[in-house]
């Protein structure tokens, strides 16, 4: 197969960690017989700095034109970089948002569990983590709060501002479809989660869900309040499967569950549309302190890649295979940094590499 992928390496360890990825799909290219093209595409700060805006038009229509686009990390430090000294339109992040929306990514899938391996990196104690957790954030991308109509202004000689949340019954069906889709293949279970005690958008979202869900008799569906949600994460993270939510609580709740498993270096995500097309990112930031030094955790993105291939290639085989090298390597011992053990004793029983090293492993195990 021809594959034919962008890649927006981005700031901060974007480039370090994408390079490990491309490896990891070459090997993947070389063992099965397929091809990835890449094309570089620009995106955040580096755009600025080449460009003046985070996302040019060329840009937009690079990412359309490719099967998929895989993502390192965009931003920089928002008190010391002067990106964040521009208006907020100019800023990276706006670049990211500008993506979403302009290639309808309306469906964000964020897997977050624990790996045994890692037992010991979850903050949670043992009798929390139990047989340990393995749930998926389906967030909606394009809608909400994000892209509502924003303004600040003066009122009265008093400066307000103002961030509109709109959902349509459109929106919500098709990301609770998918959200029930997803649940199918997994322990058919959904819990959607909303504000609907106070707020109208999630009236109409409980609404809309409650409709998809008579098509999947075979799902459960609960319904849960985000803030209580936000407590079941850390109270009870086994009970979840599938948690469907908006755009807001979803980006809220996404790094509270990443953070759970205590290996965020390690959590991968897809953004699709109706289509195969998809982008494919890590759930980490650009962590600008250590940029450049070679010490970054390259896993997020490797397992981007391979929701890559399993999502948009329907190369299920193949994302098997770099998901089992991966689990392979950390069975050896391998570990990056960020996911070393805190005790000194359990220091000695594993070995801490750099990222390319950790690149080289995973695809040795290929
Ligand atoms: C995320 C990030 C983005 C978001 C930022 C960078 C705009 O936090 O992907 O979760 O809020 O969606
Ligand atoms: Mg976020």
């Amino acid at each position: 197969m021809e594959c034919h992928v962008g890649v927006i390496a981005g700031d901060g360890i974007g480039p370090e960690i994408v390079a490990e990825a491309r490896k990891v799909l070459n090997k993947i290219g070389e063992k099965y017989g397929h091809t990835f093209r890449y094309e570089d595409i620009l995106m955040g700060g580096c755009s600025i700095d080449a460009t003046g805006v985070p996302l040019t038009d060329e840009a937009i229509a690079a990412a359309k034109a490719a099967d998929a686009v895989l993502m390192g990390s965009i931003g920089g430090n928002t008190t010391t970089s002067p990106w964040y000294k521009l208006a907020p339109e100019l800023r990276p992040e706006a670049g990211l948002l500008k993506l979403r929306k302009s290639l309808n990514l309306f469906a964000n899938l964020r897997p977050a569990y624990l790996y045994e391996e890692l037992k010991e990196a979850c903050p949670l104690r043992g009798d929390i983590i139990g047989d340990g957790f393995d749930m998926m954030i389906m967030r909606e991308l394009t809608g909400g709060l994000y892209f509502g109509a924003r303004e600040t202004k003066e009122v009265d000689g008093v400066l307000t501002a103002v961030d509109t949340l709109t959902y349509n019954e459109k929106e919500i069906r098709r990301i609770a479809k998918r959200g029930f889709d997803i649940a199918m293949k997994r322990k058919k279970k959904v819990t959607s989660v909303d504000k609907a005690n106070v707020l109208d958008s999630s009236r109409l979202w409980r609404k809309i869900v409650e409709e998809v869900a008579k098509d999947y008799p075979q799902v459960v569906l609960e319904h849960m309040l985000v803030d209580n949600c936000a407590m079941q994460l850390v109270k009870d993270p086994g009970q979840f499967d599938v948690i469907l939510t908006e755009n807001m609580f979803g980006d809220i709740l996404s790094d509270e569950a990443s953070m759970v498993t205590g290996s965020i270096g390690m959590l991968s995500s897809a953004s699709l549309n109706d289509t195969k097309f998809g982008l494919y990112e890590p759930s980490g930031g650009s962590a600008p302190d250590i940029a450049g030094k070679g010490i970054a955790n390259p896993i997020a993105t490797i397992l981007s890649a391979a929701m890559m291939l399993r999502y948009t290639f329907d190369l299920d085989k193949e994302a098997d295979a770099v998901e089992q090298a991966v689990r392979q390597v950390l069975r050896g011992g391998y570990r990056t940094i960020d996911i070393m053990p805190q005790e000194e004793e359990k220091r000695l029983t594993v070995k801490q590499v750099g990222t390319r090293e950790m690149g080289d492993l995973i695809c040795a195990n290929i």
